[in-house]
């Protein structure tokens, strides 16, 4: 039997990569550039499996022509970029890899709603550039950060995960809003309460996290009136996805203040930060850090490598999204 064919469109860490060319007969993309559509869909064409990431994107018209792939082994727990309705009609499964980016992604927030909250960014920046002059009273003031209320949304593994940090690291009261009701029992382990729109959560937390799903059910989500409904001087984190917010709005919204800064991991357009944002202060940048950690992209290589053993081997692959 020859090897199942499988293309990985970015580099990986190298020891997965090790693991999947000794299983697979595998084509590595060994300068990592990302791949376009024309060559996406030559992909789809020439190869049994391709396990694509967050930084390729897999619209409809990716997947037309001859198919002979069979399974798309995603790189992340994000799936936003496939179009999943197309590859469930071309027969194609599609699995991610939950649970293993939970406590960096989580870290990750938690970092921007420190950093935000007590300037960190601008701090250093300041630092760096050879402009401090020394410490006094009123220099580069911030918010505290113990004790605030912390409004989530989307309490799923991140979100939890967060929130326990939120309230056990710096004594923060928690509530969110999820879709499904959430037992109340398992919500408290988070010190966390569940309300019952966006709405409330807006109105009643000093920083607002979202830890939902990008695409198209909460595309824009946060949009002017929603940043309209938050609290004067609160800050907004997003770990989640950059569709989730309309950025345009998150731009105008800090330029005149209504809301007071923001801490961002993704974007509308990665890797295109607007101009606007990175001319301002009150905003903390980071390249899509979530799960950037050695560890934690080295366990989502493992379970992409899982999941196509598994579905190689005509056993079900555990993380299967379609
Ligand atoms: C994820 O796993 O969704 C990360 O954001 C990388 O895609």
């Amino acid at each position: 039997m020859p090897k199942p064919r499988i293309l990985v469109t970015r580099r990986w860490p190298a020891s997965v990569e090790a693991v999947l060319s000794e299983r697979f007969d595998v084509s590595l993309n060994r300068d990592d550039v990302p791949l376009g559509e024309s060559e996406l869909r030559q992909a789809l064409a020439d190869h049994d499996a391709v396990l694509p990431t967050v930084s390729d994107k897999l619209p409809e018209a990716v997947f037309a022509g001859d198919i002979r792939t069979k399974i798309l082994g995603n790189f992340g727990v994000g799936f936003n970029h496939i179009d999943i309705a197309t590859a469930k009609a071309k027969g194609i499964v599609v699995t991610n890899t939950p649970g293993v980016l939970t406590d960096c992604t989580a870290d990750i927030a938690m970092l921007l709603l420190l950093s935000v909250a007590r300037r960190g960014g601008e701090g250093e920046r300041q630092v760096r550039a050879g402009e401090w002059k020394g410490w006094c009273p009123t220099h580069m003031i911030g918010t505290k950060v113990s004790g605030k209320t912390v409004g989530i949304i989307g309490f799923g593994r991140i979100g939890k995960a967060f929130a326990q940090r939120c309230h056990f690291g710096f004594g923060m009261d928690i509530v969110f809003y999820n879709r499904s009701q959430v037992d109340p029992g398992e919500a408290a382990r988070y010190g966390a309460r569940q309300l019952g729109s966006v709405e409330e959560v807006l109105a009643a937390s000093d920083f607002v996290s979202l830890h939902c799903p990008g695409g198209a059910e909460n595309r824009h989500l946060m949009n002017a009136e929603r940043f309209a409904a938050m609290k004067r001087g609160a800050f907004l984190i997003n770990t989640a996805r950059g569709d989730v917010v309309d950025e345009a709005a998150l731009t105008a919204a800090l330029a005149n203040g209504t809301i007071r800064g923001a801490g961002l991991d993704v974007y509308e357009a990665e890797p295109q930060v607007p101009e606007a944002l990175r001319r301002m202060e009150n905003v903390v940048l980071l390249p899509h850090l979530g799960s950037a950690t050695e560890e934690t992209r080295t366990a989502m290589g493992m379970k992409v490598v899982e999941n196509v053993t598994a579905f190689f081997e005509g056993r079900e692959a555990p993380d299967r999204v379609i």
